[in-house]
């Protein structure tokens, strides 16, 4: 039986951004029209004052911003000067964008396996996969919650690793008490539309404390370039539009409170879902923005066949490991190297999440969600 949801007739989202948006419209239309009038549209104003207040915010000495999440990761290697020969180890559970950088730069992507409880890379793995090619980690901070970065970082140091995150779920998320993405030697995020922090297209940034990094950052994104038309190393073309960054600025004055209520949302749901499914896990030492909010059930096409079945509308991140997509045949993995990744990605359901879910819809996805799991549990008898 379906349950019922009544919600005065709007649909529910899997993220609600148009909420969001006729909450802050007057703030995102009068940014939008800032830039139009001044025509800045390519490194306007409006980047550097978004690039100061991520520094600012995160704690890092350089925040640069860039084109998309994709770009913050491929632009971090290249500023370590990875390519081909270079190994990097990252995680197989992950979206494919971040072990995809590592192959377009023609280095390899070796996978370590994930920690079962928070589906981040497991830091007791790591060091039976560093070899004398290792130049860097990606650790991911996957569904909003930091991965352990004082274990990866201590780890990396030994052996003269460079330690990047991936931060594309985790802006906003603390570890320790310190911002994700001020964690290790650069920290990267996306500000896709659907992100903690999203602006209207795509967008992304790069975080660091170290100077020379971030110069070689700032050349990389605008193709190798100190000076107009004088070009020292390659690059790419890899800017944040000003029209985002005008985005990202009305929406960043309400994100402390995003964040906040994202956290309750998260907690909300995992009082009402408590022993019908496995909820998050989330180290004491962590705060979650839930980027996603994800669950582990054992019938998941049945459960989100039922879920729709009442409107509610779900997301599996992720069905495939990266060890075992297609495009990453030619490395030679195959099924049961890493079985935590591959277990998760059979049984994880994300749920709709966003930091204006009422609570009306959030009991009845619960709702929804405890009724499916147990029409399992009845025809399992
Ligand atoms: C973990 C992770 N890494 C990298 C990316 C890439 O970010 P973008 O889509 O902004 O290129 C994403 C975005 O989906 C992501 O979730």
């Amino acid at each position: 039986m379906a349950a019922k949801i009544s919600r005065g007739g709007n649909k529910l989202e899997f993220i609600d951004l148009k909420k969001q948006y006729e909450l802050m419209k007057a703030a995102v239309d009068s940014r939008i029209q800032a830039v139009l009038s001044h025509g800045q549209f390519i490194m306007g104003p409006e980047v550097k004052e978004l690039e100061d207040k991520l520094a600012v915010y995160t704690g890092s000495q350089h925040a640069i911003t860039c084109a998309s999440g994709t770009d913050a990761l491929m632009i971090a290697l290249m500023a370590l000067g990875v390519g081909p020969g270079d190994e990097i180890i990252t995680t197989p559970f992950s979206f494919i964008a971040t072990a995809e950088v590592i192959s377009v730069l023609h280095a390899t992507p070796v996978f370590v396996d994930i920690d079962p409880r928070t589906y981040n890379i497991d830091a007791s793995r790591l060091e039976e996969a560093i070899t004398a090619n290792t130049k860097a980690i990606i650790a991911v901070s996957l569904y909003g919650q930091c991965a352990d970065f004082d274990a990866i970082n201590t780890i990396a140091q030994r052996h003269s690793v460079t330690v990047i995150e991936d931060g594309a779920q985790s802006f906003g998320a603390t570890y320790k008490g310190r911002r994700s993405c001020n964690l290790s030697a650069i920290g990267c995020t996306s500000f896709f539309p659907s992100k903690p922090l999203g602006g209207y297209g795509d967008g992304g940034a790069c975080f660091t404390n170290d100077a020379d990094l971030a110069s070689k950052i700032k050349q990389i994104r605008v193709h190798g370039q100190d000076r107009r038309y004088h070009h020292p190393m390659i690059g790419i073309n890899g800017r944040l539009d000003t029209l985002q960054a005008a985005v990202l600025l009305a929406k960043f004055e309400c994100f402390a409170q995003e964040v906040e209520a994202r956290i309750q949302i998260g907690n909300r749901y995992s009082e009402l879902l408590a022993g019908a499914v496995v909820t998050p896990f989330i180290e004491p030492h962590n705060t979650s923005v839930y980027a996603q909010y994800t669950v582990q059930v054992d019938d998941r096409e049945m459960v989100q066949s039922e879920l729709k079945k009442s409107k509610i509308p779900t997301a599996v991140h992720y069905p495939v490991p990266l060890h075992l997509q297609p495009a990453f045949a030619t490395l030679g993995y195959k099924a049961g190297d890493f079985p935590i990744s591959e277990a998760a990605a059979r049984r994880v359901i994300s749920l709709p999440m966003g930091p204006y879910l009422s609570k009306s819809d959030q009991r009845a996805v619960a709702e929804a969600l405890i009724e499916a799991t147990a029409l399992k549990t009845l025809a399992a008898r």
